[in-house]
């Protein structure tokens, strides 16, 4: 298969990004990060999660900000709902798209949302027929993709089974989300390719995080196998809990620029997100490029 001629660029900045900081960003932060990242052409974009404020307190302004946020018309503000509680309240929020995230990983699972693999995906089903019924598209991610913190390797056979699960329940696209950046490229185009032999590659995401500096890499080794969706954060935001100075997720302007080297078209201005990324490292207090 050859490569896409054009990728979608999930931006999770504002969300996995920001989960992840040390420190709350305030709300009007958030807001000119956002309004940066419309700026540089981003439409799809993930703001935030509607999750228990005692697991993540960096999320709980969400419904704060999207009230605040500017209209998306080209595209969608989406946030992370774990239960129908946070699809309630996202629904109320006005989001324009829902994430239900499972996991591939038992250990993870329980770490992450305290329930299994199997007790998260009956939880998601009343969600996943509230947004039917409400109109909202839903987007499913699986975790630990290329390995668990605490499990260690994962196998691809148990990852496609859980974005079959997805699907089946009515998510219009599977995020893989290689969380603790464990990944090569064998390893990445191993699990990508069990996951679209069971899914239409057209549905799959890549979700890599830069933990190993391999998520450009990883990216590359997938891309010809029908895939044409990337998830990525501005300024390389996040760390991982699980690897203390670890960089985040791969950040939107290598993707962008990587895939310029490809010949990929994005429809990113590349100077107009290098401001987004000046803005929220300066806010954080890092250093820029
Ligand atoms: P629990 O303690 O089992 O839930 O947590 P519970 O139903 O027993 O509720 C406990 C408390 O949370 C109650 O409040 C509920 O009302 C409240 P209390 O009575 O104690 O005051 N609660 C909620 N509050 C707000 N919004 C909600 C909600 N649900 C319950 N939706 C729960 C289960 C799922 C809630 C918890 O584990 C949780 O919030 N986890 C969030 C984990 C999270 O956000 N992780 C980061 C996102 S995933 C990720 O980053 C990976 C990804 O990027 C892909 C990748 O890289 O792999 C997507
Ligand atoms: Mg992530």
């Amino acid at each position: 298969m050859t490569l896409p001629a054009r990728v979608r660029i999930v931006e999770v900045g504002p969300r996995d990004g920001l989960q992840n900081e040390p420190v709350t960003v305030p709300t009007a932060v958030k807001l000119g990060l956002v309004e940066r990242l419309l700026a540089a052409g981003l439409t799809a974009i993930e703001v935030g999660s509607f999750v228990s404020a005692r697991w993540v307190p960096q999320m709980a302004d969400t419904a704060a900000l999207m009230a605040r946020l500017p209209p998306n018309p080209a595209g969608r503000y989406a946030v992370l709902v774990p239960n129908l509680k946070g699809f309630e309240a996202a629904r109320a929020a006005g989001a324009g798209e829902v994430a239900v995230f499972a996991s591939a990983s038992e250990a993870f699972s329980r770490a992450n949302i305290n329930c299994s693999i199997a007790g998260s995906l009956e939880r998601f089903a009343p969600v996943a027929q509230a947004a039917r019924t409400a109109g909202i598209p839903l987007r499913g991610y699986v975790s630990c993709v290329l390995g668990c913190p605490t499990e260690g390797p994962v196998a691809p056979e148990t990852v496609a089974q859980v974005a079959r699960r997805l699907i089946d329940l009515g998510c219009y696209e599977v995020s893989l989300g290689d969380t603790i950046g464990a990944g090569t490229p064998d390893t990445a185009r191993a699990c990508v390719a069990a996951v679209a032999a069971v899914i239409p590659p057209e549905r799959i995401a890549l979700h890599f995080h830069d933990t190993g500096g391999l998520a450009l890499a990883n990216i590359r080794a997938c891309l010809d196998l029908g895939v044409s969706v990337v998830d990525a954060a501005v300024g390389g935001l996040g760390g991982c809990p699980y690897a203390k100075d670890a960089p985040g997720n791969v950040a939107t302007e290598a993707a962008v620029a990587d895939l310029d080297r490809l010949g990929i078209a994005t429809g990113i201005d590349s100077g107009r997100l290098a401001d987004a990324a000046r803005f929220i490292k300066g806010a954080l207090g890092r250093p820029t490029a």
